[in-house]
């Protein structure tokens, strides 16, 4: 029984066989269309090591080139990275072997971001081709502006560069190839119009903090209607105890009305939690240096929530941010509303 799934942009179909017909070697994640051209894989690798509970960030280590082999053998064909985590070398490695043993560079999505301290239209080609050396590449699938907002090296505010000729810096990084395409990553609707209403080329994507407890209708909604891709960061929120803030409303992983949902399709907690952001027309950015956990986060595309499943788990939304970065509140261009 082969299902079209006629949900929002799928370029694809999702084939709901029975779980049995599901080996991650047949695994086909699904695509959405992008509007400057090429298609987005559904799920990609996270590859943020995270921040230490006091803001310290985390020691590099070699997991996270470890971590994408298992994701390319598991089947994943997107990995989103960025400049700023410190371990674009370590994609690119294993980008590298495995391309060695025969994967194919156009079947695979790769997406980073450039940095807050390389904001001034100049700049974008030169921090573009560091992130290409670092990955080994000769172009990436999408490159976003990690944040609207400019600072100096030294992480100093900086309040004089417009993110518009930022945007026409990514402009000049796609015309040269370096990307095919170009968006944008903890930008407002307002902040999007205007772009939008320079005329300059539109945003394919905007990658937003997206979870049960975030899911940010209005700003989805103005996306659809823009069709801009919405990728979801932080997609477990607040689910795990060990990473939660103690004032992050629920669920958590142990909540009984998600573990009776999970148990119902032979699913985890986590992976009904990635397949309700799916349904909800994103696409999903889960992190994990675990090889179980990484195949886990993968498995999504032989079972889909009922409706009262779904508004189950929208009724989590309480707009609560865990990533709020209040440090650079006071920056004109700071994208959030502080509650
Ligand atoms: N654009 C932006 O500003 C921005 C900001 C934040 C994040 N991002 C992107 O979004 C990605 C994901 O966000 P995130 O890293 O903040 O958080 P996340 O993916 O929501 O959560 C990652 C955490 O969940 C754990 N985990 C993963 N799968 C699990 C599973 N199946 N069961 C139990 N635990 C599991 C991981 O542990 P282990 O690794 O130990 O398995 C890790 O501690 C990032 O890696 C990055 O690529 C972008
Ligand atoms: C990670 O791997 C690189 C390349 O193999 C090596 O040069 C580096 O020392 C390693 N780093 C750690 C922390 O193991
Ligand atoms: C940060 O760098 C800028 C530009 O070089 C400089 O003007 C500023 O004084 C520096 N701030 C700090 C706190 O070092
Ligand atoms: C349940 O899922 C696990 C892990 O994917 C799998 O090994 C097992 O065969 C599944 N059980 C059934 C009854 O489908």
């Amino acid at each position: 029984m082969v299902i079209p799934f006629a949900m929002g942009k799928w370029a694809g179909f999702l084939f709901c066989l029975s779980a049995l017909c599901f080996t991650s070697a047949e695994l086909i994640v699904p695509t959405l269309q992008l509007s400057s051209g090429g298609n987005i894989p559904v799920v990609a690798l996270g590859t943020w090591l995270g921040h230490r509970p006091k803001g310290k960030v985390v020691q590099v280590t070699n997991d996270t080139e470890q971590a994408v082999i298992y994701a390319l053998e598991a089947g994943y064909t997107h990995i989103d990275t960025a400049y700023k985590y410190g371990i674009e070398d370590q994609v690119g490695r294993a980008l590298t072997k495995k391309f060695s043993e025969g994967l194919k560079r156009e079947s695979i999505f790769i997406t980073t971001k450039l940095w807050n301290s390389y904001h001034e239209r100049e700049q974008v080609i030169p921090a573009l081709r560091k992130s290409l050396e670092n990955l080994n590449l000769e172009y990436v699938d999408l490159y976003l502006i990690h944040w609207p907002i400019a600072m100096f090296e030294n992480d100093t505010l900086l309040d004089n560069v417009d993110f518009l000729d930022t945007w026409r810096g990514m402009i000049d990084a796609k015309k040269l190839g370096l990307t095919k395409s170009i968006g944008i990553s903890n930008f407002n609707q307002e902040q999007i119009q205007r772009i939008i209403d320079s005329g300059l080329e539109k945003p394919s994507a905007l990658q937003i903090e997206l979870n049960l407890n975030l899911q940010q209708p209005e700003l989805f909604k103005f996306c659809r209607e823009n069709d801009i891709v919405v990728m979801a960061y932080t997609p477990f929120g607040s689910l795990f105890p060990s990473k939660a803030q103690p004032d992050a409303p629920p669920p958590r992983i142990d909540d009984e009305r998600l573990v009776s949902i999970a148990q119902k399709y032979n699913k985890t907690v986590p992976q009904v939690a990635l397949r309700f952001l799916i349904e909800l027309g994103a696409v999903v950015l889960p992190k994990s240096v675990h090889k179980e956990r990484i195949e886990q986060n993968i498995q999504l595309f032989d079972f889909s929530l009922t409706p009262e499943e779904f508004n189950l788990l929208k009724s989590f939304d309480t707009g609560y941010r865990t990533l709020p970065q209040t440090k650079w509140s006071k920056h004109p261009d700071y994208p959030f509303q502080l509650a």
